[in-house]
């Protein structure tokens, strides 16, 4: 028998993503730079925002560093009540995007980092100064394989808090979506982000939440295209693999007010802590 000291949680986080079609996928700015729009559709039609809005401990004289900020789902509704926010997105699409969305609601607080995390300085004149961000928050964007560098870099940088979002388990959309689909391994999810943290010495607090997806489409034909968009460049989905999707749209959606609805409930976890002398 293993203790759990003894598990190498880290290098089974780095090994899943490696076998993971999101661990190949999700750390790839042209991944991103594609799906900007299909993006922010599926984001708009979650709780993703709201939850994690209700969820932050902020001050109006708060600064927070948001990581992998995509096209502004958290960074944008916190630079509009907190002093500034620090994004940091790899993908020039996404970035493009957040930039976009910041100069139309006249939002002058942003300061932009095109990197990835794993690029960012930290220390006096370079990227970001150690400890001058009361928050430091990554919201569905830790895939990173150098999980410990990473965690411990965020405490570094942070001055009060880190929080981050990720997935917990795999959630049921009817008849399991994923079960259907996704041939490859599933990612890794919180609980292996929770021990690596237990590992550093930093005991983290965790809070398990639903997050609601909810897709809207005119008729089958608009959602089949959209999951044909979602797949494209990492699942072929032609042929019969196009008809199974269409079947199995067809037994999920669900029809309200003239439209097809389809609902996926998921769980996030929220894991979160106070900076930790480590
Ligand atoms: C799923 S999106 C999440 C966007 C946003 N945080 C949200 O919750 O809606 C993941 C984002 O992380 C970014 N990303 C991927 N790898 C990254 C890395 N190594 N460092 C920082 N950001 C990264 C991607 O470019 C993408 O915009």
């Amino acid at each position: 028998m293993r203790t759990i000291e003894e598990i190498d949680w880290a290098e089974m986080w780095r090994t899943l993503l490696d076998e993971s079609s999101w661990g190949q996928r999700a750390g790839k700015p042209e991944y991103w730079d594609e799906r900007v729009d299909q993006f922010e559709g599926v984001i708009k039609q979650s709780n993703r925002e709201a939850m994690i809005m209700s969820k932050l401990e902020i001050e109006p004289d708060h600064t927070v560093l948001d990581i992998g900020a995509g096209p502004g789902t958290i960074a944008i509704p916190l630079a509009k009540i907190v002093k500034g926010v620090t994004a940091v997105e790899p993908s020039p699409g996404m970035l493009a995007r957040l930039k976009e969305k910041a100069s139309k609601e006249h939002l002058a607080n942003i300061r932009y980092i095109a990197k990835k995390w794993e690029d960012v300085e930290i220390g006096e004149g370079k990227d970001i100064e150690a400890g001058t961000h009361d928050l430091v928050i990554a919201s569905y964007s830790i895939v990173m394989k150098d999980i410990k560098t990473t965690f411990l870099k965020m405490n570094e940088a942070a001055k009060r808090y880190v929080y981050l979002f990720v997935g917990a388990g795999r959630g049921k959309t009817g008849r399991s979506f994923w079960a259907t689909f996704h041939r490859g391994k599933p990612s890794p999810d919180y609980i292996y982000l929770y021990n690596i943290l237990y590992q550093l010495g930093i005991y983290a607090n965790v809070d398990i939440m639903n997050s609601n997806f909810e897709m809207l489409f005119p008729d089958i034909e608009a959602a089949v295209q959209h999951y044909i968009q979602h797949f494209k460049g990492w699942m072929d989905v032609s042929g019969d693999k196009e008809e199974k999707l269409r079947v199995y749209l067809s037994e999920n959606l669900v029809e309200e007010n003239g439209m097809l609805l389809l609902k996926q409930k998921l769980k996030t976890a929220m894991i979160w802590w106070k900076k930790e002398e480590v």
